[in-house]
C-alpha cells in the first residue's frame, strides 16, 4: 500500500488495523521503528506518509470512504477443529466482511490482497450480499501478491507480473479496469494480467508450491549429494542452465521457512482432499515432508559430526529469521533446528542481525513466555562464537561472510566445526584456517 501511494500521489490510501500498536509504530516519528524491517520501505513510507498515505485505527470511518479496499488481514494454517493444521483459518476474512458490509457506503471494489482458499471470493461476495443495509454495492477481486520478503520494494517496483481475478460480468470487468488502472501507473501493461476469480485465487497458492516444491526438490538432491560426493551446488548449475528449468530458487538449504510456503501447500492439501483429489493432496503434500526431513537432517549431521554428542556443547546459531534482510521468523527452519539441538541437550548461543532476543526466545519456547535455559543470545557474532564447539549458520546475511573468522577461530574450543546450512561461506578459506566444515549438500 505504501508504494502504491507512492506511485500514485493522486489516490488517498488509508491503511487501518484495530492494533493501536502497530498503527502507533507506523506512524513513529522514528522510522526505524516501523513494525515490519524491509530495505527501501522507511524511504517509501517517509515519502508518502503525511502526502496520501495514512495510517490510523479508524476502521470504521476508513471503510465508509474508500472506493476500493484491500483486505490484507492474516490467514493462519487452522489450529482448531474441522481442517485444523492444513486449512487457512478464514475468522480475520470474515470480521472483515462483516465490517465492511455493516459500513461501507457506495459503490465498493473490495480486493482479496491476503492469500485465500480457491472460493473464497464466493463467502465474501456471499456475506456482502446479505449485508442489513443496501446503501452500498460491492464487486470482489482477487488480487494477489507476489512480493518475496527482503526484496519486497523491488519486487512491487518491477513485478513479473500483476494478476487481476474478477467476475466476467459486465460490473466484474468494470472492476477489474478500476485496479488494473491503478497499478499501469507504474506497471507496463503487458504485465498486469486478469482472469477469473478462481484462477486468479488458484494461481497464488499454485505459484507458492511450484517455488516450494523446487527447494525440496533441491534439498531432496542434497541429502544425495552428501552421501554420494556429489556437490549441490555443481549440480543446481548444471540443471540451472537448462533454460526449461532456469536458475533461480534452486539453493540448497537448510529448509524453507516463511510466513507463506508452508501454510499455502497445506492449504492446498487441503482444498485437494476436500474436492476428492487424494492423490494431488498426496503429491504436494510431500514438499512439506521433504522439509521436515531436510530440517530434521541438518541436526542429525551436526551430533553425527560432534562425536555422537552435543550434550553440554556450545553451538552458535548464526542467524534466526526465515531468510536474509528480514526481521520475520516465521516458520524459519532457525525454530526447528534449535528446538531438536536443545532437546540433545546443547548449549546454544543465537545471534542474528536483526531478530530481537525476546523474539528468539518466544520462537523456541513456541510463545510460552519461559526462556528456554539452553538458550543465551549475543548482540554479536564473536561473542555468540566465544567458547563454542561449533557453528550453525542458519540465515544467508551477508555480513556473516565479512566476519574475521580468524579471530572466531582463537576463540573457539577444537576442533571447531562450521556447519554451513546455507553454502553462504567459502569453505576453502575456514579450512585452511582450521575449521572442520560440513556444507549441506557436499559430501
Ligand atoms: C514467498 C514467494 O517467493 C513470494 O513470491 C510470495 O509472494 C510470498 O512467499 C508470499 O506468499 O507472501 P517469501 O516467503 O518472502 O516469498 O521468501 P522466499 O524468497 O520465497 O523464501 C522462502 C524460503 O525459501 C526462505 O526460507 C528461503 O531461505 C528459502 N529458499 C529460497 C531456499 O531455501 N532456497 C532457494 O533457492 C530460495
Amino acid at each position: 500500500m505504501a508504494v502504491i501511494a507512492q506511485k500514485c500521489p493522486h489516490i488517498d490510501v488509508h491503511i487501518v488495523d484495530i492494533n493501536e500498536a502497530r498503527i502507533a509504530a507506523w506512524n513513529s516519528e522514528n522510522l526505524d521503528e516501523l513494525p515490519v524491517f524491509e530495505p527501501g520501505l522507511a524511504g517509501v513510507v517517509a515519502e508518502a506518509r503525511g502526502r496520501n498515505l495514512r495510517f490510523s485505527t479508524n476502521v470504521d470511518a476508513g471503510i465508509r470512504e474508500a472506493d476500493i479496499i484491500f483486505i490484507s488481514v492474516n490467514t493462519p494454517t487452522k489450529t482448531y477443529g474441522v481442517g485444523a493444521g492444513k486449512a487457512a483459518d478464514l475468522k480475520f476474512v470474515e470480521l472483515c466482511a462483516r465490517r465492511i458490509a455493516e459500513q461501507a457506503e457506495g459503490e465498493t471494489i473490495i480486493v482479496e490482497k491476503s492469500t485465500l482458499p480457491v472460493r473464497t471470493a464466493e463467502s465474501i461476495k456471499s456475506i456482502l450480499d446479505h449485508a442489513s443495509s443496501d446503501k452500498a454495492t460491492f464487486q470482489v477481486l482477487s488480487n494477489p501478491e507476489f512480493l518475496a520478503e527482503g526484496t519486497a520494494i523491488e519486487d512491487l517496483y518491477e513485478p513479473d507480473r500483476v494478476l487481476v481475478g474478477g467476475e466476467m460480468t459486465v460490473g466484474g470487468k468494470a472492476a477489474i479496469q478500476k485496479l488494473v488502472e491503478i497499478y499501469a501507473n507504474w506497471v507496463p501493461r503487458e504485465r498486469i494480467i486478469t482472469t477469473n476469480l478462481w484462477s486468479s485465487e488458484l494461481s497464488k497458492l499454485t505459484a507458492n508450491a511450484f517455488l516450494a516444491q523446487r527447494i525440496s526438490s533441491i534439498n531432496s538432491i542434497s541429502a544425495l549429494c552428501e552421501a554420494t560426493g556429489a556437490d549441490v551446488d555443481e549440480v543446481g548449475h548444471a540443471i540451472g542452465l537448462d533454460s526449461r528449468i532456469g536458475p533461480k530458487f534452486l539453493k540448497s538449504s537448510v529448509g524453507f521457512g516463511g510466513s507463506c510456503f508452508q501454510k499455502d501447500i497445506l492449504n492446498l492439501v487441503y482444498l485437494s482432499q476436500h474436492f476428492g483429489l487424494p492423490e494431488v493432496a498426496e503429491y504436494w503434500e510431500q514438499v512439506v515432508k521433504m522439509n521436515e526431513y531436510q530440517k530434521g537432517r541438518f541436526t542429525k549431521r551436526i551430533v553425527k559430526a560432534l562425536y555422537n554428542t552435543v550434550s553440554g556443547k556450545r553451538i552458535a546459531v548464526f542467524g534466526f529469521a526465515f531468510k536474509k534482510d528480514t526481521n520475520d521468523t516465521r516458520e524459519s527452519a532457525a525454530i526447528r533446528v534449535c528446538r531438536d539441538l536443545l532437546e540433545e541437550q546443547a548449549l546454544l548461543n543465537v545471534y542474528d542481525p536483526k531478530v530481537p532476543e525476546s523474539l528468539v526466545h518466544a520462537e523456541i519456547s513456541g510463545n510460552s513466555g519461559e526462556k528456554h535455559p539452553g538458550v543465551t543470545v549475543s548482540d554479536d557474532a564473536y561473542a555468540a562464537a566465544e567458547g563454542a564447539h561449533a557453528i550453525a549458520i542458519l540465515t544467508e546475511w551477508d555480513e556473516f561472510k565479512a566476519l574475521d573468522w580468524n579471530r572466531i577461530y582463537d576463540a573457539m574450543l577444537k576442533p571447531a566445526s562450521v556447519f554451513d546450512g546455507r553454502n553462504l561461506l567459502d569453505h576453502e578459506a575456514l579450512r585452511e584456517i582450521g575449521f572442520e566444515v560440513y556444507a549441506t549438500g557436499k559430501g
